[in-house]
């Protein structure tokens, strides 16, 4: 009988298309290093989840047993998700997890989905589950609905798929070659925000003026052929002018922000070629490409960048550590 498993899945950076996929356009998206990485092994008479400093325990009938039952426990969508999963495959069992992400939360880096689907990954090989990456996806889906709200579900399939992906809803991309080494810049503005309040905004606008919308979804289609075109033939310069216009539909849209505007022209001012926000925005995570010789400015940054770093895109998806 196996005691223990570990499984890993990266972090993802949309190049193209964060809230049009919401209401059902195609998305550009790549996994990236870092990735967070889910320890499961069995336990007697309580399940314990942790992450950090953050721990959930509960009892043989599944009560919450700490914290205490009136306290807000962030790790509850994790515990339902492993619950259903097990349920759904006959076992009835405890098990401790720990959590270990190196991927910024709250950042737009899809850090929740690549926890779901490490956790997913590593209770299927800890009971011999043998899940495929669709039912990975699936059950990453439930966390990531109890954590979001209304998520596109391009964050799970990007995690558990690796590569680059074209999303078009769930269980429906095409994968991307990338054939050329392309690094990216991923600066945190250190601004934390809510997915589902961002979303919330975009949908309340898109219900209230259908027709601007159309419009910016339009020209978005556009802007998605032209930069995908780029990535593929590996014009960096290219990539970088259409990501900038993909921030200027998403500021129209309304979900930039002072911070993200400042980190967006400090990377502009280091010679990078374009720049974007990615996931959400409000605050999260600004990325950016160009020359080679522009990444080594990063250091030059301000200190109230609470990360930054270069990263190159389209690495493997969920796999199981040892
Ligand atoms: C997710 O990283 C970005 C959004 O498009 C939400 C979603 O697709 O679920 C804003």
């Amino acid at each position: 009988m196996i005691e223990k498993t570990a499984a890993s899945a990266p972090g993802k950076i949309i190049l193209f298309g964060e809230h049009f996929v919401v209401s059902g356009y195609p998305a550009l998206v790549t996994a990236i290093e870092p990735r967070a990485v889910v320890r499961v092994q069995r336990s007697e008479n309580t399940t314990v989840v942790k992450s950090g400093n953050i721990i959930g325990v509960w009892g043989k009938g599944g009560e919450q047993l700490y914290p205490p039952k009136n306290v807000k426990n962030h790790l509850q969508p994790l515990h339902d998700m492993a619950v259903k999963l097990l349920e759904d495959h006959g076992v009835r069992e405890h098990f401790k997890a720990e959590i270990d992400s190196q991927i910024p939360g709250s950042a737009g880096l899809g850090s929740s989905a690549a926890v779901s689907v490490a956790f997913v990954k590593a209770l299927s090989d800890l009971y011999g589950l043998g899940l495929g990456l669709e039912a990975i996806i699936k059950y990453a889906m439930l966390a990531e609905r109890e954590f979001h709200g209304t998520p596109s579900g391009i964050d799970p399939h990007i995690a558990a798929l690796g590569g680059a992906i074209l999303y078009n809803g769930p269980g429906k991309y095409s994968r991307i070659q990338v054939n050329h080494p392309t690094p990216v810049a991923v600066l945190h503005t250190g601004v934390r925000r809510k997915t589902s309040t961002m979303v919330a905004h975009v949908q309340d606008f898109a219900a209230k003026r259908p027709d601007i919308f159309r419009e910016l979804a339009e020209l978005y289609g556009q802007v998605l052929s032209k930069g995908l075109h780029s990535l593929e033939q590996g014009d960096v310069k290219e990539l970088g002018k259409w990501m900038t216009v993909n921030h200027i539909l998403l500021r129209a849209l309304g979900v930039s922000s002072d911070p993200v505007e400042r980190a967006l022209n400090d990377l502009l001012q280091l010679g990078m070629y374009g720049a974007k926000l990615t996931g959400a925005g409000g605050g999260g995570c600004v990325i950016a490409v160009g020359p080679e010789t522009s990444y080594s400015r990063l250091r030059g940054l301000p200190r109230h960048y609470q990360t930054f770093f270069t990263t190159q895109i389209a690495c493997r998806g969920v796999v199981s550590e040892s």
